[in-house]
């Protein structure tokens, strides 16, 4: 079986190891504190933003995926994890010889400017307007004009297990929505985001680049409607003084999945619907 090097293991990059481990791949997990990785995936330790750190890296791998995220929201992390990481990563597998035949970057629908909830897709402008999606875009381009044959894929908001606070906001109803005009948001459970990865993967000749995202943009009241009335909660409208209070995003954009659909990739949980009713079926259980 072939050899997997996944640069920055952690939410889905410990996700996607464990399904290619559960398959047969051997999987190596490079971060700076691997000590977490599960049993499944082989410990690498060594950060990304220094190159003397990433000087024994496997001999043989066949597919890298990229799938680090910066510690902190700011330029200087961002710039270090997306592009210093990205640059560092090609020089260390060229200087060693080390060939795969594919390298993956999760990237970010952020790259997308749009902020009037038009429709976007692969084919359409990239114009960032904060820093994030313009070191993403930067480490897109680094990684798709680099040495080996590469696919980006931008992913929507991950929720999955673990990551699904929104539930816990919504029964406590710390979260509320106003009645302006409809934000749209993109999301992809973590399951479909790692077996996205792993279907491209598979794919003799993916293209360069694919939106991850599920069927369905939502606006966040038709989430939160929904929740509230899966958990059995009055659903929590903002007041004009006080109370809980909506978060502020300024992207606002609706993201098509119509390339990655066309190539095979099948999705488990198409809309937030399903990935939800299963989060809140495992939190029942877990009680
Ligand atoms: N979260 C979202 O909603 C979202 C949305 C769109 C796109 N994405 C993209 O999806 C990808 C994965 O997200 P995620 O939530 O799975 O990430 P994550 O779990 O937050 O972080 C991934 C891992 O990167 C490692 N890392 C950070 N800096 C590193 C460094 N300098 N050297 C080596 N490893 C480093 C961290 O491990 P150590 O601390 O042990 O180093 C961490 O476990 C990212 O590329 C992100 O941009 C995420």
């Amino acid at each position: 079986m072939a050899n997997v090097l996944i640069a920055g293991c952690g939410y889905i990059g410990t996700a996607l190891g464990s399904l290619l481990a559960a398959e047969g791949y051997t999987v190596w997990g490079l971060r700076r504190h691997p000590a977490t990785l599960p049993l499944d995936i082989r410990p690498l330790a060594a950060d990304l933003t220094s190159p003397d750190t990433l000087q024994t890296l496997p001999p043989t791998v066949d597919w890298v995926f990229y799938t680090a995220a910066p510690d902190t929201h700011d330029d200087a992390a961002y710039q270090a994890v997306y592009v210093e990481g990205v640059r560092n990563l090609l020089q260390a597998l060229t200087l060693q010889q080390v060939r795969p035949r594919r390298v993956f970057l999760t990237s970010s629908t952020g790259v997308y400017g749009e902020s009037s909830g038009a429709w976007v897709d692969e084919t359409s402008p990239t114009k960032p307007t904060e820093f994030s999606g313009i070191h993403l875009l930067q480490g897109e381009r680094l990684l798709l004009e680099g040495p080996f044959p590469a696919t980006v894929l931008r992913l929507g908001g991950l929720y999955g297990p673990g990551r699904a606070s929104m539930i816990e906001r919504v029964r406590r109803g710390e979260i509320a929505w106003g009645d302006e005009s409809p934000v749209y948001f993109n999301r992809i459970h973590r399951d479909d985001a790692a077996g996205a990865l792993r279907h491209l993967m598979m794919l003799p000749h993916p293209d360069p680049l694919y939106l991850g995202v599920d069927h369905e943009p939502t606006t966040l009241a038709v989430l939160l409607d929904w929740l509230a009335q899966a958990l059995g909660v009055p659903p929590t409208r903002q007041s004009e003084s006080s109370g809980p209070r909506t978060p502020r995003h300024p992207a606002n954009k609706r993201c098509r999945n119509d390339r990655l659909l066309a190539s095979g990739y099948a999705f488990r949980y198409p809309t937030f619907r399903e990935g939800y009713t299963t989060l809140l079926t495992e939190q029942t259980g877990a009680c």
